[in-house]
């Protein structure tokens, strides 16, 4: 894990004030948070997701919940996953971006079976019975909350035996030669499009902040196994260049 302290990056908000700050910051970009990060990742951000549902390996009528589901991408793909036969509900504790997501569509299809609930809710402590839900899918949602570790045990604790996890976020390069380029994106690139799309600068350098502080995915994997998974795993993505990683796990039993 790196802390630098350059210039262009936000100062990490204390455990004290993240969580007001990060709503607060997610609620203001919520109308162009899409669009951002369609020009931030180059589209990229699309395959990942739909690598990350691949891997959940959903069946139909399964209960998935999309944690941090901001506007609901990964809601929306596991739903179509399961041939709109299952129920996914879709957490996120800012008011604007799950706006955002339910005016894209999902809110409630028609047909009896066919659902995505938008719940409104603290991923650390998650509004849900133990053992309600087949598999859980966060994106780049764990770098956000308070304590990493309290939203794995609370994600252990709703999903059934047998369960799976699966993270997306961001990452480090995995090829250290890409590094330079992967900071100058980070620190500059990522900060200027969130000035100029976004308008919020400070949002978007604290994206650099939090990724650098962020657990490498090695070290994710490591957290999820203390945190009782097992089978776990990571790959970066795009594969040898990395800048985003999936991570997963299981519950046993
Ligand atoms: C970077 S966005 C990701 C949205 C979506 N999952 C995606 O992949 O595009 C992070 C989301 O996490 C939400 N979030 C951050 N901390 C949270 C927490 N403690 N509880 C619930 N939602 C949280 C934010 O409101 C935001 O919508």
């Amino acid at each position: 894990m790196s802390h630098s302290t350059s210039p262009s990056r936000h100062p990490l908000p204390d455990a004290s004030r993240k969580m007001d700050f990060v709503r607060q910051g997610f609620d203001a970009i919520a109308s162009r948070y899409d669009l951002l990060n369609d020009l931030m990742t180059v589209g990229l951000h699309r395959l990942w997701k739909r690598e990350a549902i691949r891997r959940l390996d959903l069946r139909e009528g399964m209960k998935v919940l999309d944690l941090c589901a901001g506007t609901g991408d990964l809601a929306r793909l596991a739903h179509a996953r399961m041939r709109h036969r299952g129920l996914v509900a879709a957490l996120d504790f800012s008011p604007n971006m799950m706006a955002a997501g339910r005016e894209r569509g999902g809110t409630c299809i028609p047909d009896g079976n066919d659902r995505i609930v938008w719940t409104s809710g603290d991923a650390c402590r998650l509004p849900f019975a133990d053992e309600t839900f087949d598999r859980v899918v966060v994106g780049f949602g764990l770098r956000n909350v308070v304590s990493i570790e309290t939203a794995l045990r609370e994600t252990f604790r709703v999903l059934r035996p047998g369960g799976m996890l699966v993270s997306l976020d961001t990452a480090g390069p995995e090829w250290k030669g890409w590094r330079p380029l992967y900071m100058f994106h980070m620190e500059h690139v990522v900060p200027f499009l969130g000035r100029l799309f976004g308008g919020s600068r400070e949002m978007y350098a604290y994206l650099a902040s939090s990724s650098a502080a962020f657990p490498s995915p090695g070290e994710l994997r490591t957290l999820f196994e203390t945190c009782g998974f097992v089978d776990t795993g990571y790959g970066f993505r795009p594969r040898f260049i990395g800048g985003a990683a999936l991570v997963w796990g299981r519950r046993p039993g």
